[in-house]
């Protein structure tokens, strides 16, 4: 049978979205799955690895919805992507148990995550290095595998920082493939990352805006308290009369991201010649990205608020359970389990 190329990337639901994930995730997603017209894309919502950090069920709950609602709301086209939950495909956990068996533990020991949270035992002085760390953390590759391989993928979008899983998940296939390649293999998954350096987008404390930080404005904060969070982004006493450096300044280095050139070359002019206070620039900044959010926030308030979102996802795990259930199927054939 000839496949077609498979493009699949998860997201975890570990918080709400903030404009640091719209700018630096969602959006340019959205246009890779655009562009890739002769794939097929899955964007899925990776709830049972975000169980490792979030442990309040409600927190969870609302997560799930709020990140698929999110990118429903930026453009993801259900029809075009299949987007779903992979709680929702018993099959990735089984696969994540045969792969189990062909994944060397030494490999784990030598996953960053892993290994930052020993590191962080250690600088701490803690004499346990493993104190505090679960399963699920030290399994985290394993599943993320199981999630790639089962639905057969060729390309997966991610950030540099998860190339090592993705090379993991090209070695497990391969331990699987050289065991059971006679009767079914997997493809082997390539990583594709960004082009270039990702811009970051800084926190209202000037830090990298981070949900571990405190620091974010969620995407779709009710007007009004967006106004207001953006109001209360700190900035140096500098008089309005004064001239001003735009560049180390968080609202403006936000409004970069937002702002289209003319118009930031224009207050960036304003600021440095003086007499435009850092007021006045907060209240450009809160008009612009308003006005590129207000109408998807309709769309998220409107998604939140009904069942439609569930029928999505009931829609996307069905045609996903598909493609997972051939493939389970086939595995099982050439384990010997069948
Ligand atoms: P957080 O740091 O809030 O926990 P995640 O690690 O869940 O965010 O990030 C999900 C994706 O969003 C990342 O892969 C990254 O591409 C993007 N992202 C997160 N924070 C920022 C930021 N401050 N600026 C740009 N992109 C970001
Ligand atoms: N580990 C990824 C992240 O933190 C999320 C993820 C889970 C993922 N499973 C995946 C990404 C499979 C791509 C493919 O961003």
């Amino acid at each position: 049978m000839a496949a077609t190329t498979t493009y699949l990337t998860g997201i975890q639901t570990s918080g709400t979205p903030h404009i640091g994930n719209y700018i630096g995730a969602i959006k340019p997603a959205l246009a890779a799955a655009q562009s890739t017209e002769d794939y097929d894309t899955l964007y899925f919502l990776a709830d049972y690895h975000s169980l490792n950090t979030v442990k309040d069920p409600a927190e969870l709950r609302h997560n799930i919805r709020s990140v698929a609602a999110t990118w429903l709301a930026c453009g993801l086209d259900p029809q075009r992507t299949i987007l779903y939950r992979q709680s929702h495909i018993p099959e990735v956990f089984e696969l994540a148990t045969i792969l189990s068996s062909v994944t060397a533990k030494g490999l784990m020991n030598r996953a960053h995550a892993y290994k930052a949270a020993r590191d962080r035992n250690e600088a701490a002085g803690i004499a346990d290095l493993d104190a505090g760390i679960n399963m699920g953390l030290f399994n985290y590759p394993v599943l993320m595998a199981a999630d790639i391989l089962i639905m057969e993928s060729d390309y997966v979008p991610v950030g540099r920082d998860q190339a090592q899983h993705i090379e993991y998940t090209a070695d497990i296939a391969g331990s699987f493939n050289h065991l059971y390649g006679d009767s079914y293999s997997f493809p082997i998954p390539q990583g594709s990352y960004p082009a270039g350096e990702a811009s970051l987008l800084p926190g209202t404390d000037g830090r990298k805006m981070s949900k571990s930080y405190d620091n974010t404005i969620p995407l779709f904060l009710p007007e009004n308290k967006l106004k207001k969070l953006i109001r209360r982004i700190p900035t140096d006493s500098t008089p309005v009369e004064e001239p001003k450096e735009p560049d180390t300044s968080v609202p403006f280095q936000l409004l970069t991201q937002f702002a289209d050139a003319d118009r930031l070359a224009q207050t960036r002019k304003r600021l440095e010649a003086g007499g435009m206070g850092w007021g006045e620039l907060k209240n450009e900044l809160f008009e612009v990205i308003n006005a590129e959010i207000a109408p998807k926030r309709e769309r998220y308030e409107e998604l939140m608020a009904s069942r439609e979102l569930d029928d999505i996802l009931a829609a996307g795990a069905e045609r996903a359970r598909q493609r997972s259930r051939r493939v389970i199927a086939q595995v099982r054939e050439a384990i010997g389990i069948a």
